[in-house]
């Protein structure tokens, strides 16, 4: 049994999207959380960038002695996985990446064609490519980069025309023409239009990469016998980089409480 709490990451907000699974399924477990909202969005910086504020980012909450490391971005989990798990040997790090891709290979899809939706450096890495096809090299996958969502969705623009247009512009052709059964909603930020997707591809079935970490971060606990017991009195601690107003209205509205259970704390990095 370990009570000390999992430290989870992201470039901002989209990280919160896992949380909530995450106290449904594990509610024993703590989290510390770190969101770089003065940064943001890492999806369109050059990797060295991104490698250098992941490292920052780990090493402070490795500093807060966290159980293990859960990557919930994909920007930083297509890119940085290696270089994070080779600075800190000691203690678990999960990437966002392979949780889905396995998801994706396990299920049945109509004409093997999927969709990926990311952010430009994930698409670049075609880290989602390569992991989906060594584990079933019968799928077809296409992926596209949808840069905009990120900021439409930063400052809560979301049951809105505009994106529901912006939804259009990337992916109308994108879906007809590769006859794209399967969406990965590739990005921790996309979960939150996941309702506009559905309205306006219906019949698209939508794997959730901030869903299909949960059941990997389950294991990897159990597995080194390291799960929080019941009576975990430790709190849940939400760190941003940019305590805006922001940051703390969508952290109220994904985790679905109010401002006054939150533990909320401003922590600048070392630029
Ligand atoms: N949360 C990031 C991801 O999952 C995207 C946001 C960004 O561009 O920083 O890729």
């Amino acid at each position: 049994m370990d009570n000390r709490p999992i430290g989870f990451f992201d470039s901002g907000l989209g990280g919160l999207t896992s949380i909530p699974n995450l106290f449904e399924n594990l509610p024993n477990e703590r989290v510390i959380y770190f969101g770089d909202t003065a940064r943001t969005p890492y999806g369109s910086k050059a990797v060295s960038t991104i490698k250098q504020y992941a490292m920052e980012i780990a090493e402070f909450l490795v500093s807060k002695d966290v159980k293990m490391l859960v990557i919930a971005c994909n920007t930083i989990s297509a890119t940085c996985l290696d270089d994070l798990r080779e600075r800190f040997p000691d203690i678990p790090i999960l990437g966002i990446i392979s949780p889905a891709a396995k998801k994706v290979a396990g299920c049945c899809t109509k004409d093997n064609n999927i969709g990926i939706i990311a952010t430009k450096v994930t698409t670049q890495s075609g880290a989602y490519r390569k992991r989906i096809k060594e584990l079933n090299p019968d799928l077809r996958v296409f992926d596209t980069a949808t840069p905009v969502f990120v900021p439409l969705i930063e400052e809560g623009i979301i049951e809105n025309e505009i994106m529901d247009l912006t939804i259009h512009y990337y992916m109308d052709e994108f879906i007809r023409d590769n006859k794209i059964d399967t969406l990965v909603l590739g990005c921790t930020h996309y979960p939150i239009i996941r309702e506009n997707i559905e309205r306006i591809y219906p019949d698209l079935k939508i794997i959730n990469p901030s869903y299909e970490i949960i059941d990997r971060v389950r294991q990897i606990l159990k597995n080194d016998d390291a799960l929080a017991g019941r009576d975990n009195d430790r709190e849940n601690i939400f760190y941003a980089s940019d305590l805006s107003e922001n940051f703390s209205n969508m952290i109220q509205k994904i985790l679905e409480t109010e401002k006054s259970n939150l533990i909320l704390k401003f922590k600048n990095l070392e630029f």
